[in-house]
C-alpha cells in the first residue's frame, strides 16, 4: 500500500453507512469500533483496524488527526436547498407566528415572490456573496455536499443566472453543488393572467436552454394549491425529462393532492416534503423506487401539522432521505442536526434512520453512488464527530457536532470553523 495522506486514528467508531435502506437502519451503518481511515489522492485508500495497515504506510508526510475516542462518518449530503437567493422574509416569520398561513401570505404578494423580486434584481456576484456564508455554516455543521435549486428567476434569464451561480459556487468553494431547475416553483406576476404562457416559457424555453447549457441534472416543479396542478407538473416533468433532466417535485406538501402517486407515474428520484401524502401514495413511491425526502424543519417553521409520516414511509420500504430546505421563506436554516433531531421526535424515524437519511439515503437520492459512506476507493469525504456515537446527534438538538470536515481528502473545517471561504 503506498504513503497515506491523511490517517484519521483513535475513533470510538468508523459508521462507513455500506448497507442498505431495506434493512434495519442501525445494521446498514455499518459500525467498524476503533477502525481508522486512511486517505490518498482525496479517496479512502483504507478502513479498518489501525494495526491491519502494513508497515509503511504512514510515514513523515502523512497528516495525522486524532478523532480523540469520537465517531467518524460520512460528510453529510444535503438533497433539498433553495441556497441561492436575496433578500429576506423575516417579516412573514413573524406574521406567521401572529397566524397568518404561507398561502395567505403568498396570495397577498409575499412568499416566493417576494424572494423573486429581489433576486431578480441581484447581479450574479450579489448572489455569489450573499449564498457563500450559508455554505460556509453548511459545510461546518459537516455537509460536503448540496444540492441547490433555482426557482427564484422564474423567466429565462434569472434561472440561467441562478444556475451559473450555483456552478459558480461549487467551483469557488468546498462544497460541493448539485444544481436542479426549479422553473415551476410559482407563476410569475407578469403570468398571473397568463398560465399557459408560462408553461409554454418553460418547456419551450427554459428548459431547452438549461439542458443545452447542461446547468441542471434535475428539474423539480412545486405542484401544490396555488404553484402548479398535478397536469401543470406533469407537462414540465416530462419535458425535462425529454431534455436529460432527472424529475423530482414538492409533493403532497400543504395539502393532499396526489403529488407522490405523479412522482411514481413519472419516474421521479424523489418525492419532497409529503407531510400530507396518503397510504397509496406511500405505496406508489415504494413500488417506483422513489425516494422520500423529509424537510421537518419547514413543517417546524411554517407552524403546520401534520409531519410527514417518516415512520410509515420506512415501513412500507421507501428510502428516506432529510434535507434542511434552506430558504428565506419555509425554512431559514442550514441546520442538518436540528432536521434529524425533528426527525426522531416528529417524523417517526430513529436516530440511526436519522442518520442514514442525511448520510447514504440521502446520496442515493441524488444519484451520487459513491456519496455518503465510507469506502476504499470513493472520494474521501468525512466528518470527525465532537461525540462518541451518532445517537447524540439527533438528541444534542440543534447544536454543531462536526469537529473536523474532509472534502475530497482535504481538511476543510477545524476546530468547527471553515478554514477556506
Ligand atoms: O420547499 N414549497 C416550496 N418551496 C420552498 C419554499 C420557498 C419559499 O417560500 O421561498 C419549500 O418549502
Amino acid at each position: 500500500m503506498e504513503t497515506l495522506e491523511l490517517l484519521v486514528r483513535n475513533t470510538s467508531e468508523v459508521l462507513t453507512v455500506e448497507g442498505s435502506y431495506t434493512e434495519p437502519a442501525e445494521r446498514a451503518l455499518t459500525p467498524r469500533p476503533n477502525a481508522c481511515v486512511g486517505v490518498r489522492r482525496g479517496r479512502v485508500l483504507y478502513v479498518g483496524p489501525e494495526g491491519g495497515l502494513p508497515p509503511g504506510t504512514v510515514g513523515p508526510s502523512t497528516r495525522v488527526i486524532d478523532a480523540h475516542g469520537q465517531f467518524v462518518g460520512p460528510g453529510f449530503v444535503d438533497p433539498h436547498t433553495h441556497a441561492v437567493f436575496a433578500g429576506e422574509r423575516a417579516n412573514e416569520f413573524d406574521l406567521r407566528n401572529q397566524g397568518a398561513s404561507y398561502l395567505q401570505i403568498a396570495q397577498a404578494g409575499g412568499g416566493i415572490a417576494n424572494t423573486v423580486r429581489s433576486t431578480r434584481f441581484a447581479s450574479e456576484e450579489d448572489l455569489i456573496r450573499l449564498a457563500l456564508p450559508r455554505l460556509q455554516t453548511m459545510l461546518e455543521y459537516g455537509i460536503t455536499t448540496a444540492e441547490v435549486k433555482s426557482g427564484y428567476g422564474l423567466n429565462l434569464q434569472d434561472e440561467l443566472k441562478i444556475l451559473k451561480v450555483v456552478q459558480r459556487l461549487s467551483a469557488l468553494q468546498p462544497l460541493e453543488l448539485v444544481p436542479t431547475l426549479l422553473c415551476a416553483h410559482a407563476i410569475p406576476e407578469e403570468y398571473r393572467e397568463w398560465r399557459e404562457a408560462y408553461m409554454d416559457l418553460c418547456t419551450r424555453e427554459i428548459i431547452p436552454a438549461v439542458a443545452e447549457q447542461g446547468l441542471a441534472r434535475f428539474c423539480d416543479v412545486f405542484a401544490e394549491e396555488g404553484a402548479f396542478s398535478l397536469a401543470e407538473a406533469r407537462r414540465i416533468l416530462v419535458a425535462a425529462k425529454k431534455a436529460g433532466m432527472r424529475p423530482r417535485l414538492h409533493a403532497d406538501q400543504l395539502t393532499a393532492n396526489g403529488g407522490a402517486e405523479l412522482a411514481a407515474e413519472v419516474g421521479a428520484a424523489t418525492a419532497d416534503h409529503l407531510e400530507h401524502v396518503s397510504d397509496a401514495g406511500i405505496r406508489a413511491l415504494a413500488e417506483a423506487g422513489v425516494t422520500a425526502v423529509l424537510v421537518p424543519t419547514s413543517t417546524l417553521f411554517l407552524r403546520v401539522r401534520p409531519y410527514a409520516p417518516g415512520r410509515k414511509l420506512r415501513e412500507a420500504g421507501v428510502n428516506v432521505a432529510l434535507g434542511t430546505n434552506l430558504n428565506p421563506g419555509s425554512a431559514m436554516s442550514e441546520n442538518l442536526p436540528l432536521a434529524m433531531g425533528l426527525a426522531c421526535l416528529e417524523n417517526g424515524l430513529t436516530a440511526a434512520e436519522a442518520y442514514w437519511a442525511t448520510t447514504r439515503g440521502a446520496a442515493l437520492a441524488l444519484g451520487l453512488n459513491t456519496y455518503g459512506r465510507i469506502t476504499v476507493g470513493d472520494p474521501a469525504n468525512l466528518v470527525v464527530f465532537s461525540c462518541s456515537n451518532y445517537r447524540h446527534l439527533p438528541y444534542h438538538l440543534g447544536i454543531n457536532h462536526a469537529r473536523i470536515v474532509i472534502k475530497d481528502g482535504h481538511v476543510v473545517v477545524e476546530n468547527e470553523r471553515a478554514l477556506c471561504p
